[in-house]
């Protein structure tokens, strides 16, 4: 496996992929019969979402939101900006958002109330990590990969000023200089 330095190993892959194939069933069981639209929020998910919706045994389909809620920082700003909304309407769906992390929650919570404006058939939530500690908004998750402690993580599509997002395990990006 290539080596990086300033990246500290949280999850490995082979974690990941066994996480991710539990998530799937569960879904799977919990949607069968449903007519159901995956939506990945970009960039961040698109590894995530990739190998979930493979891990999903049923008919479905996929849409995406792109949104910004950061600049290059690692600190939430608050403000959300939709960049690209979805393709179609989705009052006749049943919405499952898929997010690779979800931090302050403030992100999730914008998502949640301007898409249950749109009148989905059900709305839910699947996160690849959940940094509960960082959390200022309260926000509904139906699935949950790991809890994540309250560090900048990247890898597996979680990028640091756009880098470290093809990284395939999730680790905990270290400051410069920092040991342990
Ligand atoms: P929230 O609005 O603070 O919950 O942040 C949501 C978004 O911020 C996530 O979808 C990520 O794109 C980004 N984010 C939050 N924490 C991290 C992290 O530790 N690493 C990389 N991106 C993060």
């Amino acid at each position: 496996m290539t080596e990086h330095p300033q990246i500290r190993p949280l999850i490995d892959a082979d974690t990941i992929a066994a996480r991710v194939a539990e998530l799937g069933a569960e879904i799977t069981r919990d949607y069968a019969g449903k007519d159901l639209l995956v939506v990945g929020i970009l960039s961040g998910s698109f590894v995530f979402m990739a190998d979930l919706v493979r891990r999903i045994e049923l008919p479905l389909r996929v849409d995406f939101m792109a949104v910004s809620s950061y600049g290059d920082g690692t600190k939430s700003s608050g403000v959300v900006r939709i960049l690209k909304d979805l393709n179609r309407e989705i009052h006749d769906r049943h919405v499952l958002l898929v997010e690779d992390i979800v931090d302050t929650g403030l992100t999730l919570h914008y998502l949640l109330d301007n898409l249950s404006t749109r009148e989905p058939l059900s709305l839910g939530v699947c996160t690849l990590l959940d940094k509960r500690e960082a959390r200022i908004r309260d926000v509904p998750l139906n699935y949950v990969g790991f809890p994540c402690p309250d560090a900048f993580v990247v890898g597996y599509g979680l990028d640091a000023a756009g880098l470290h997002r093809n990284v395939p395990y999730i680790g905990v990006l270290e400051q410069d200089g920092a040991s342990s």
